[in-house]
């Protein structure tokens, strides 16, 4: 059965108020939990949200013969891989999350092959993972792939050497710092991604004895310790979302007079938050929270529009593309949207211009939105994690009643999102579609 989300809008009112806390970040916590495959003994994780994707990589891992165990009480993860006995990852799980591809490198690292299907996970562009085989055929293994599985070998170990990967990428520097990790000899990762998720990673690989260093910067060096598995040395606290503290954040913008979101990292949103203290958002940076104050006092008519570029981090995040286009539509001017990191990511703009939005889309990167236009409640589709949680932004913003479908996408990816939308006075209701029950959709 599939749940949707019933929205009643605020119909451009503030009237949202009080304080969330921000969970542990998705793309933190799924590389924490790859990376337990390059130990001896059990990883315990402090701070994992409370998402399907937390319970799909376990399930992930738990195929492979690991221990595991997700404590949803107490918010913690562990995973024993001491008793490992497979080097394929199951198919299924695989085909509905991307981040599965993170296995490839540390399960190739200490077994010397693994098997993978081509990654699933959010539409919103081809994926490929052609990075991922050309760094590690250059760290010796070989490569096949037949019938939409790669199968990859090593059978003398991964060798540490210098490698360039042609794109920044995200896991493909998080999974080839954890094959490195166990290579024979020196790696030069260069052109690396640099989000707070990958230093995170980093630091949790250093605190356990990997000598490595650069993470954070474009060049990443790791000593191998030619198979030699790490020791669990302590719990890891996994770091808060910042996907998520933007989201409230433009959430709050649009909808909310006094909101506080708690356990936060500023630093990890300048991109964000400067845009919309540019546009005119009162915005209080804290040290661990960031505030909006005063805010119902504000017409969002008053606030500027601006362009919106994504870039690789610190740059502007792909993943809060789509709830600031949702601002946009409410700020007054023109702004552009160019979307440089995924060439799928335009899609839930159909579901905007639906509701009222002024947007004009001219390719499959870029998207122009003139505002202020007033939205209009609908019958709306989430296509991936983010759009969601940006069309609930919309529906909030919206006169009216709205539905959004494919709510399981957002249960991927957010902790409890409604009971912390409704705990700030959303009127937003969770009720699930039964086959006597699809006239239950208003539109
Ligand atoms: C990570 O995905 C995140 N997922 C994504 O978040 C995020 O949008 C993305 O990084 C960019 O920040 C996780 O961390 C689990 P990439 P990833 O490899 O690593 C191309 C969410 O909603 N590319 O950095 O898969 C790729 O097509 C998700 O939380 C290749 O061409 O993204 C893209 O254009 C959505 N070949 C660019 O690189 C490859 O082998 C950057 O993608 C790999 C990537």
């Amino acid at each position: 059965m599939d749940d949707y989300f019933e929205i009643e809008g605020l119909a451009g009112k503030k009237l949202l108020s009080g304080e969330v806390e921000i969970s542990g970040a998705k793309n933190a916590v799924l590389p924490l939990l790859a990376a337990g495959v390059l130990f001896d003994g059990k990883v315990s994780l402090e701070n994992a949200p409370i998402i399907n994707d937390t319970r799909r990589m376990l399930e992930l891992l738990s195929a492979l013969g690991a221990k595991t165990e997700f404590d949803e009480f107490a918010g913690v993860a562990s995973v024993n891989c001491a008793s490992l006995d497979s080097h394929s990852l199951d198919v299924e799980i695989s085909k509905r999350l991307r981040a599965s591809i993170i296995l490839s490198g540390p399960i190739l690292g200490r077994y010397g092959e693994v098997e993978f299907p081509h990654p699933g996970g959010c539409v919103i562009g081809e994926r490929p993972i052609d990075i991922f085989v050309e760094c590690f055929s250059k760290m010796g293994a070989r490569a096949e792939e037949r019938d939409g599985i790669y199968r990859l070998e090593c059978s003398e170990g991964l060798k540490g050497t210098e490698v360039f990967m042609r794109i920044q990428s995200v896991t493909a520097t998080e999974t080839l710092m954890m094959a490195a990790a166990l290579a024979k000899g020196e790696t030069n990762l260069k052109n690396c991604a640099m989000e707070p998720e990958v230093a995170a990673l980093a630091g949790f690989l250093r605190q356990s004895g990997v000598e490595i260093e650069g993470a954070g910067t474009p060049t990443i060096k790791v000593k191998g310790r030619a198979g030699r598995l790490l020791s669990p040395r302590g719990r890891a606290k996994i770091i808060p979302d910042r996907i998520e503290a933007g989201s409230f954040i433009i959430l709050g913008a649009l909808c909310a007079d006094e909101l506080v979101v708690k356990n936060c990292v500023p630093a990890h949103l300048e991109a964000v938050t400067s845009l919309l203290a540019a546009a005119g958002v009162p915005l209080d940076i804290g040290q661990d929270f960031i505030r909006l104050s005063g805010n119902g006092r504000t017409a969002n008519s008053v606030f500027k529009n601006f362009n919106v570029r994504t870039h690789e981090y610190p740059g502007f995040p792909t993943d809060l593309q789509a709830p600031m286009a949702v601002f946009l539509t409410q700020a007054s001017g023109e702004g552009l949207i160019f979307e440089t990191i995924f060439e799928g990511r335009l899609g839930y703009t159909e579901d905007l211009i639906k509701m009222g939005a002024g947007i004009k889309i001219w390719d499959a990167h870029r998207a122009s939105v003139k505002g202020p236009t007033p939205l209009n409640g609908r019958l709306l589709e989430g296509p991936d994690i983010r759009a969601g949680l940006a069309l609930v932004i919309a529906a909030l913003a919206a006169e009216g009643r709205s539905q959004i479908t494919n709510v399981r996408y957002l249960d991927r990816g957010y902790e409890r999102i409604d009971e912390k939308l409704r705990s700030l006075g959303a009127l937003i209701e969770r009720k699930t579609l039964t086959r006597s029950k699809d006239s239950a959709l208003i539109f």
